[in-house]
């Protein structure tokens, strides 16, 4: 694996032109890179290519069309086993039932599903036809969702009646019907519904079945070959303002990205590994790491649709002890509530067939990676701990497995072809000595196939987020350092994104959805520290006197407001407290000092207040401390 490094160095251009030649090309390229319009990176611009076809038709004429895909493993205790011939098959008639439905390459088909195998399917096929999809997670609410289908201008919503999650079926159909009512998201002209729990649905006229659009779709599908710069996902993520960008991918480079580092990060032996990622198709994880990267791979996988507590917490072990998982890649949030249920749990399952872990989504501590390498992994796994962002669509920082010596807490190295730096506010690189260096700001030096292509209809947007801080750096908004081996450690962000189990929140979208009620007149959000979950969001409100005149008391208050983020964005961004307050912290030009309220949230004494406008305030805040409300 070491030459890779090597390999990557001598010449990065024909490297990465290596990692896109392990893929199928409609037509060759010639061209590796244009970044003559820099930032708009063109990657392999000549060539043409089908993503679909490189996750289906060439492992199928490979003669791999027994190989399993996907094990699909339903949280009431039913499973599935898809090959790749099935999956091709099935993809084929549901691309011909997209086009039936007049979907044509460029449209874009937003996406709704629980974690089922028609949501790869789905996926496949309308990247298939090269139409664009955008997946919005299904524990999205209907007013997340309509904003989404909105600024994407979708076609088409595929859906589902709803998905097992936690024992219970999961309302998928009603919150599109919701996200749809009263001539809401006109672009929308069809709804294709998937059948899985049964549960009542009401049929209006631009509904259909999946499985009767399926079953009248014809069986053969040629796919074809589209531009490599050809549009493939938009996928919403939350930035620092309250509105969420649609991050823009493309077909060449983001499969060459996902591929190159499913395979290299993950050691990859297709023929005998079975592999599984936690995550949801609705994050970039699962974008590239449960659809594109193994698909592309020809890896055989196992995915799982409920959550890991039912019926009970040994469920996922049980799941790797059934299908021999031997690469395993999760979220530290999961392994620090395993830490805390306690190894019983763990041990008492058959995880021989272990081989590699891996970790994504915020920072692992060197107690949770100890524990992860230790009890999962009985001390012979390796452990890697891979950086990235929906941004970059695939991992930036890992180690490689056998590369080098792993070190817990750590990411260490950018991968092969990626070029990392760190740097102070100026943009000057941070001075690395024996002891390492301070902490600074984390950029990427070079561009690299899988990055992100710009912001869906704002390229103002898009240069100004990423490019304009360190001109002709892309700023990641990650804080990081160098340790004394020159290795890297991940700090967390250094702007207003919050991590909450791994799930990306902006707190100004958070605080945004607040003063939509009528009781809030002004509303500051802040990610405290959680022991699990790594932050946690805490809000503290200004309420409208002349509003709650006979309002119930704060505690229900609290409460309400909520459920009212619940409902406005989704269970993940629910606060876990809100404080009801009578002045916000201020400097003396109005901005929100959020430092001072984290220190509050996080039950620590309140630092520096001389900025303040007024410094009362904050007495007045910590005296009221004890009226907050919490789960
Ligand atoms: C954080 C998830 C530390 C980071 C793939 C980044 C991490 C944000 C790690 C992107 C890691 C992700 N160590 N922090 N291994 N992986 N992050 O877009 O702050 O949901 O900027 O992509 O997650 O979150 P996103």
């Amino acid at each position: 694996m070491t030459e890779l490094y090597d390999l990557a160095k001598r010449d990065r251009l024909a490297f990465w032109a290596d990692q896109a030649h392990e893929l199928y090309w409609h037509k060759p390229f010639t061209k590796t890179l244009n970044w003559s319009d820099a930032p708009f990176a063109k990657w392999f611009e000549d060539g043409q290519i089908n993503a679909s076809y490189n996750c289906l038709d060439r492992h199928v004429l490979a003669g791999l069309g027994d190989r399993v895909a996907l094990f699909f493993e339903g949280e009431p205790g039913d499973s599935k086993v898809f090959t790749y011939s099935e999956l091709l098959a099935e993809t084929k008639k549901a691309a011909n039932a997209l086009i039936a439905l007049g979907i044509e390459s460029g449209d874009r088909v937003a996406i709704y599903m629980p974690m089922i195998p028609e949501t790869v399917i789905a996926i496949l096929a309308v990247a298939r036809i090269g139409a664009v999809h955008s997946v919005v997670f299904g524990g999205f609410s209907s007013d997340s969702l309509r904003s989404r289908i909105d600024d994407a201008q979708a076609k088409l919503v595929i859906t589902a009646d709803g998905g097992f999650r936690k024992g219970r079926a999961h309302p998928l159909k009603e919150a599109v019907d919701q996200a749809l009512q009263e001539g809401n998201c006109p672009s929308v002209e069809h709804v294709l519904v998937v059948e899985r729990t049964k549960n009542d649905v009401t049929f209006g006229p631009k509904d259909t079945w999946w499985h009767d659009a399926l079953s009248n779709a014809a069986t053969e599908h040629v796919a074809a070959g589209f531009d490599s710069e050809h549009p493939l996902f938009i996928l919403y993520t939350s930035g620092t303002t309250g509105k969420p960008k649609g991050i823009l991918h493309t077909t060449g480079g983001y499969l060459t990205g996902a591929s190159y580092t499913h395979r290299t990060v993950f050691d990859l032996k297709p023929n005998t590994d079975v592999y599984w990622c936690t995550a949801d198709v609705g994050w970039i994880t699962g974008h590239s790491y449960v659809v594109y990267g193994p698909l592309a791979n020809g890896a055989t996988q196992v995915i799982y649709e409920g959550t890991p507590d039912t019926p009970s917490f040994e469920r996922w072990w049980q799941i790797i002890a059934k299908y021999h998982v031997s690469i395993f890649y999760t979220a530290p949030t999961a392994i620090r509530t395993f830490m805390k249920i306690g190894r019983e749990i763990v041990e008492g399952h058959d995880l021989s067939s272990l081989r590699i872990l891996g970790s994504v989504g915020e920072p692992i501590n060197p107690e949770a990676w100890n524990w992860y390498k230790e009890v999962v992994g009985g001390s012979r796994c390796e452990i890697v701990d891979t950086w990235w962002q929906t941004e970059t669509g695939s991992i930036m920082i890992s180690p490689i497995p056998g590369a080098f010596k792993t070190k817990p807490g750590s990411a260490q190295r950018p991968l092969p072809g990626i070029t990392i730096g760190i740097v102070d506010e100026l943009g000057a690189p941070v001075e690395k000595t024996a002891e390492g260096s301070v902490a600074g700001y984390l950029t990427i030096d070079e561009p690299w196939p899988s990055m992100l292509r710009g912001v869906w209809g704002d390229p103002e947007r898009f240069k100004e987020t990423y490019w304009n801080k360190f001109p002709g750096k892309y700023f990641a908004g990650d804080g990081a350092r160098f340790d004394e081996d020159g290795d890297i450690w991940l700090l967390g962000r250094i702007d207003d994104v919050i991590k909450v189990s791994g799930h990306r929140l902006s707190t100004a979208e958070i605080e945004s959805a607040l003063v939509e009620h009528h009781w809030v007149a002004e509303a500051a959000v802040v990610g405290a520290k959680d022991e699990i979950t790594e932050q946690a969001v805490v809000a503290f409100v200004i309420l409208r006197q002349d509003e709650i005149a006979d309002a119930p008391s704060e505690t229900d208050i609290a409460k309400i407001l909520r459920d009212w983020v619940t409902q406005k964005i989704g269970a993940i961004a629910r606060p876990r407290q809100i404080m009801v307050v009578t002045e916000l912290p201020k400097t003396r030009s109005g901005k929100i000092m959020r430092r001072l309220l984290r220190d509050v949230a996080e039950g620590r004494p309140v630092g520096d207040v001389t900025t303040l406008a007024d410094s009362s305030v904050m007495t007045a805040i910590n005296d009221k401390l004890h009226l907050g409300a919490s789960d």
